[in-house]
């Protein structure tokens, strides 16, 4: 297995150019399911969960093909051969649920094991099916795979999600554009990601509005088309190369950065003494201080503060002068870096859904593992300011969600490098 080593080496100065978002394109994928016409995405990103994404829509008789390196997908849901998501692609990545309510929406009916476990608490799907059991389908759970089908079709319901959730937001609005009638989805998730995914279904002839609200309310129509749709900025790789600059010092410009899509996050960063500041090609960051100041955050959905950052930011804590909070209300169980932090010589102590982390002067390089996609770049951010080497292994987590991040933090002065295993 792949390892990347970095050795702490002072500010970094530079450009990053910031990718279409994953969580973005890993929904409007399976939006290709929804119509036998033509979908294009642009600006996607080049990762390992895209690919499986795209060996999952193969599966299921969709041709995915990757353009200029990868940047565009070019999809086409004209001929599917099977309406069956099996466990061991689904296994490997949640979002495979997002397939779901396309498939059902269309032709009526979908089998999708259910994913399984997954190492930041038990992440169920549940809301994704009272959703679309709210929309006429009719569910079996048997031998852990969804057997769903809706005969006459979906038909238009008004759903409260008791809780907000991205991905069961997605696969409702993506059913709910062919269901009959006007569906009303209360409580909705509010993310950059949704809004994403709502354009590009008006571009493929939905009848969306309220998209970026709580409340979305979706006209079905009988069929859509396709559409050339670019994917929007990666608001969580934008922010964790945001901590870059402000753990190890120095001034970075992320390309493609916008404030509306990280407020929250950029507050308690300014807080913590670090400047933002808009260009014309994106967001600069540059630390002003010696150190940071301790702040404290509680994750949120958006526009709160994002549970996809909590452990970067808890990178950037680590070295700051003070005692900060970091309060996880999204997942149980997302202080799996906290430990590895702490063989760098962080001082942190974790009860339930908080995390306390005192500040100490600097941490020094040592041998970690990564155990998800957000933990394993906190701790390249970590060593980024750290004395010494430090060696993260399982970098395949980092593949899944960031793309040529050795290029990117090397391109700004960082000393890092992929070793092959
Ligand atoms: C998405 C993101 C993930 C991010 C998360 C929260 C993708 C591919 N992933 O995940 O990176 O961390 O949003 O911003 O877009 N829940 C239930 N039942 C359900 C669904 C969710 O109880 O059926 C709970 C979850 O366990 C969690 C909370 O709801 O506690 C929010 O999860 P959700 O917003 O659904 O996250 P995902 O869509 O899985």
């Amino acid at each position: 297995m792949d390892s990347i080593v970095v050795a702490g080496n002072g500010p970094l100065h530079g450009q990053i150019p910031i990718a279409g978002a994953k969580n973005a394109c890993l929904t409007l994928m399976p939006a290709t399911l929804l119509t036998d016409q033509p979908l294009t995405l642009t600006n996607a990103p080049r990762l390992s969960d895209i690919r499986t994404m795209t060996e999952l829509l193969g599966s299921l008789g969709a041709e995915v093909a990757s353009l200029q390196q990868g940047q565009v997908l070019a999809l086409s849901s004209h001929d599917l051969t099977s309406h069956r998501a099996d466990y061991e692609i689904v296994r490997k990545m949640r979002a495979s649920i997002l397939v779901l309510g396309p498939m059902l929406a269309r032709d009526g009916h979908a089998v999708v094991s259910l994913p399984g476990g997954c190492a930041i608490g038990a992440r169920p799907v549940d809301l994704h099916l009272r959703a679309l059991e709210a929309l006429g389908a009719e569910l079996d759970l048997r031998d852990g795979y969804v057997h769903a089908t809706a005969p006459g079709g979906l038909k238009a319901a008004r759903f409260e999600f008791p809780i907000v959730s991205v991905g069961a937001t997605e696969n409702a609005l993506m059913a709910a554009t062919l269901a009959k009638g006007t569906t009303v989805l209360v409580n909705a998730a509010r993310e950059p990601e949704i809004v994403d995914l709502a354009q590009c279904l008006r571009r493929m002839g939905a009848q969306i509005e309220g998209e970026g609200t709580s409340t979305i309310t979706v006209q079905g129509v009988d069929s859509l088309g396709g559409a050339t749709h670019p994917v929007v900025t990666d608001r969580i790789e934008l922010g964790t190369y945001m901590l870059a600059p402000a753990i190890a010092g120095g001034s970075v410009e992320c390309l493609g950065g916008r404030l509306d899509l990280v407020q929250a996050f950029v507050d308690k960063l300014e807080a913590a003494g670090v400047e933002v500041e808009e260009t014309a090609l994106g967001l600069r960051v540059t630390r002003k201080s010696d150190r940071l100041q301790a702040v404290n955050v509680a994750t949120e959905p958006f526009p709160g503060f994002p549970t996809d950052l909590q452990a970067q930011f808890m990178a950037a804590m680590c070295t700051a002068d003070g005692v900060s909070l970091l309060e996880e209300h999204i997942f149980e169980n997302r202080f799996m870096h906290a430990p590895e932090l702490m063989r760098m010589g962080a001082q942190i102590d974790v009860h339930g859904g908080t995390a306390t982390v005192t500040g100490v002067e600097k941490l020094r390089g040592a041998p970690v593992m990564a155990t998800d996609l957000r933990a394993s770049v906190s701790l390249i951010l970590a060593a980024l300011a750290a004395e010494g080497e430090t060696v993260v292994s399982r970098v395949y987590h980092l593949d899944r969600g960031y793309e040529h991040v050795v290029r990117k933090l090397g391109a700004c002065g960082a000393k890092i490098e992929r070793i092959k295993a």
